[in-house]
């Protein structure tokens, strides 16, 4: 008999909708196997008991994972599970950084009377955007989500360059061959119009957007940070933004230093936020701890 702890109810369904005759949830404080989502696990203190802890997503960063190796604790995460959630916010989120559309939705709901399609006909023009088809898109970070985000960009009329220096070309992620791998993120920095970031948040990849690295980015460029919000020295983006370096940031992470800033769209951690996406998760993570706790090996499914 297995024990698991669930930190969140749709763990915890997933959980339940397989076998579970020799699982219980939530009856120790001692299990065998954690399952969870966001939860800081940075100051808990893990029992003797515990073997394995599957995060439902894609970042680890809530884990204390050199304490989990040295107890011989096991962590995995749900890897490409989410990939596709993420990666349609931030095409979503790319058309926003060139349509007006909130201002324009906002605008329109303060017209009154009458004659309101003659009033649209005649300002409409404060709304005029452009267009993502012919601008070059720098992914940083060819995982699952960047991988997706830039077969996807490509597809939308996008010239898409890729860095990422641990990705062969064979990646099980078919990366197109129309995106153009570079050496160096110092080309996709100088280069590009737009620029997304995907990779995780490790000690050497923490602040990597420096302000060594916006001080190399096209004038007028668009950051965005769909990963985590700690890849972005924030005080040196604020400072690019303030400058004119940068024309926009676009992120998932909120910091109060950002609120009140007009060319920053902030979301709230909604990247993997979609019904499908929290299911893929949970059966993934679920599944694959199940598998584990009974035979010692990690097989994704
Ligand atoms: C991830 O790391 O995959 C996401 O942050 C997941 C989440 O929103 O919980």
């Amino acid at each position: 008999m297995y024990t698991i702890k669930t930190y969140n109810a749709i763990a915890e369904e997933g959980l339940k909708k397989f076998d579970v005759e020799n699982y219980q949830l939530n009856q120790t404080d001692d299990p065998d196997g954690i399952v969870l989502r966001s939860q800081n696990l940075h100051d808990m203190k893990f029992s003797s008991q515990l073997k394995a802890i599957a995060r439902a997503g894609a970042g680890t960063n809530n884990i204390p994972i050199q304490e989990c190796t040295e107890k011989g604790i096991v962590v995995f995460n749900t890897p490409g599970a989410n990939a596709n959630a993420v990666k349609e916010l931030v095409l979503a989120s790319l058309l926003l950084a060139v349509r007006p559309i909130i201002e324009g939705v906002e605008w329109v709901k303060t017209l009154e009377g009458p004659d309101i399609d003659k009033k649209v006909e005649a300002e409409k023009k404060r709304f005029v955007g452009s267009e993502l088809a012919g601008k070059q898109l720098g992914v940083i970070g060819l995982g699952s989500i960047g991988a997706m985000v830039a077969n996807d960009a490509y597809r939308l009329g996008m010239d898409v360059v890729g860095y990422d220096p641990y990705v062969s070309v064979d990646t099980a992620w078919s990366i197109s061959s129309r995106v153009k791998r570079v050496l160096s993120i110092e080309e996709v920095l100088t280069t590009s119009d737009y620029i997304t970031v995907h990779v995780p948040l490790l000690d050497s990849t923490r602040a990597m957007i420096s302000a060594e690295k916006l001080a190399l980015i096209k004038k007028d460029a668009v950051l965005l940070n769909f990963a985590r919000g700690e890849l972005v020295d924030l005080d040196a983006v604020i400072s690019a933004l303030k400058k004119g370096q940068l024309k926009s940031y676009l992120t998932d992470f909120a910091d109060e230093r950002l609120i009140e800033m007009d060319n920053v769209v902030v979301l709230p951690h909604l990247g993997a936020s979609t019904e499908e996406a929290e299911i893929n998760c949970a059966k993934m993570a679920s599944k694959t701890l199940k598998y584990f706790l009974e035979t010692g090996n990690i097989v994704h499914s």
